[in-house]
């Protein structure tokens, strides 16, 4: 059994990132437990204007608490803080996140996670300059999905709170599952005609409402999430500090990829911490498909 901290030492990875990837992952365990008492709302809005779940603000504050602790933190962006949280400037490492991904699913009990991102050096970097990535996925076993750089890994927490390696350099084949955000009446024309190609090629529809199990899904069986420009919302809804780049970066060193419809949503370097970007990301001929409507 390979456990999360020997696959981290094979690989190379510079001590203090080891430490934090560890250290965040390490929080899977009080969050799952955090559920069952904040089922509600916290009464406040976020910087993207979404109302917080009460595990939103839980989680933001207890990994943020977690980071200004160890000393071994720059900075944190936050999808549920406003401003960037500098900690040191002598330290090498800074984190974004999105502390609880898919949180309106915690009342019905659906698949849930924690979704990161890691620099070396500050925050409003594009996702291509990403040290390391990952997300915790809080389903029937708690699993963490991580790149280093050096392709992707898998590791479930055992009963004795270990992450064990469940598959090393997973790889995303071709597949025929499509997730898709939005109303469908108020899709643009090119992913409307996306989507009815899709589907005349028998594809079949998963959509949860986390983009966070979405995507794993897409990750093992291949397909595309997709929350796509609508008229009212020409930049979607997913951000892209927090949710397109740190799961764009694993999507690619699975051999899939990312975009925004147009390019490489990894090549921007972000203007604004909580910018918004559309975003198709999965197999690579999916993500090609899009761009190709696009470049017509
Ligand atoms: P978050 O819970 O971090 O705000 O993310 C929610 C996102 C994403 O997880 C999900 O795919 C999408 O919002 C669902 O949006 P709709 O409710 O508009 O479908
Ligand atoms: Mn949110
Ligand atoms: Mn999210
Ligand atoms: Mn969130």
């Amino acid at each position: 059994m390979t456990t999360l901290q020997e696959y981290l030492k094979n690989s190379g990875v510079y001590e203090d990132l080891s430490k934090i990837i560890i250290l965040i992952a390490e929080q899977a365990a009080p969050i799952r437990a955090a559920f069952i008492s904040n089922q509600s709302y916290a009464g406040s809005t976020n910087a993207s204007g979404e109302q917080q779940a009460a595990m939103d603000t839980w989680s933001d504050t207890h990994i943020t608490r977690v980071l200004a602790r160890s000393g071994l933190v720059r900075a944190v962006a936050s999808e549920e803080q406003n401003d960037i949280t500098t900690f040191s400037s002598a330290a090498k490492y800074s984190v974004v996140m999105d502390p609880l991904d898919g949180s309106s699913l915690i009342s019905v009990n659906l698949c849930v996670g924690t979704i990161v991102g890691i620099y070396d050096g500050d925050v409003l970097q594009a996702g291509k300059n990403l040290k390391a990535a990952f997300y915790m996925l809080y389903g029937p076993m708690t699993t963490l999905t991580l790149t280093v750089g050096r392709g992707v890994a898998i590791f479930a927490l055992n009963t004795n709170g270990v992450y064990q390696l469940l598959e090393d350099n997973v790889k995303m084949p071709e597949g025929n599952l499509y997730g898709s955000g939005g109303l469908r009446t108020e899709w643009l024309a090119e992913h409307t005609k996306y989507i009815a190609e899709i589907e005349a090629a028998g594809g079949k529809n998963r959509y949860s409402g986390s983009f966070v199990a979405d995507f794993h899904q897409v990750l093992k069986y291949g397909g595309v999430y997709a929350y796509p420009p609508t008229e009212k919302s020409p930049d979607g809804k997913l951000r892209l500090v927090f949710e397109a780049n740190p799961i764009g970066f694993i999507a690619t060193q699975a051999g899939g990829a990312v975009s925004n419809g147009v390019s490489n949503t990894l090549a921007i370097t972000p203007a604004k911490v909580h910018q918004r970007t559309p975003i198709y990301v999965g197999s690579r001929g999916m993500i090609e498909a899009i761009e190709k409507i696009h470049r017509a």
